[in-house]
């Protein structure tokens, strides 16, 4: 998660909880948020044995060496990406831990071709800042659907407030879907 990156937990029959991240639009370093995943990662892991941790859009996967249920193969994650490279990348670096690695696409799992159940957590950072509304409300339905019961969802957008979202959009040409509180809990509409 980058600076600002709103940081919702949607636990099931529960009301939407908030971090900090939303009130707090100070810029947040990507290990920070990579902490944060580690640290639910582990959370879960201290409750439940050997949960099946979810993450969608994974890119590297770099929380997966912060967490310390991760590393004592304590969690079984399943990482899925588009991108061919960091999936081979995620498999070759985390060997050693117990990943389950799939190139794979949003549209993948909305048409349900993604085979995985009774997942402990869920989560996915860098991924609905790229989503309309119609999309991400649609992934966010599929992704509840995979959890068992009471696993939480976790899922990172930035915020309108982003200090730094005219430099990114001038400099890096990144044109984001910002989103506020409100807007995220209207993804949950169709669970
Ligand atoms: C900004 S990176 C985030 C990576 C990682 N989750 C993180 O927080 O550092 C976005 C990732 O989303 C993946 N991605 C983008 N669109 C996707 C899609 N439709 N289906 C699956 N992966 C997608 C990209 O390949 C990339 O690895």
């Amino acid at each position: 998660m980058g600076s600002s990156r709103a940081f919702e937990r949607f636990p099931r029959f529960e009301s939407v909880s908030l971090t900090s991240t939303i009130k707090d639009p100070t810029p947040e370093p990507p290990c920070v948020g990579r902490m944060r995943l580690a640290r639910e990662i582990d959370s879960i892991a201290e409750t439940q044995d050997n949960p099946r941790v979810l993450s969608i859009a994974c890119g590297h996967l770099r929380e997966a060496e912060l967490s310390v249920a991760v590393r004592e193969g304590r969690a079984r994650m399943t990482a899925l990406d588009q991108d061919p490279e960091s999936i081979a990348r995620v498999a070759r670096d985390y060997a050693s831990f117990n990943v389950t690695t799939i190139v794979g696409t949003v549209v993948d799992v909305l048409r349900r071709r993604l085979k995985v159940r009774d997942v402990a957590l869920a989560y996915a950072a860098g991924l609905y800042d790229y989503l309309d509304t119609e999309l991400a409300a649609a992934l966010t339905e599929a992704l509840f659907r995979m959890l068992a019961p009471q696993g939480p969802l976790l899922i990172a957008n930035f915020t309108p407030d982003t200090r730094d979202a005219a430099f990114m959009e001038a400099c890096m040409d990144w044109h984001l879907i910002y989103r506020d509180e409100r807007q995220l809990v209207e993804l949950t509409r169709r669970i």
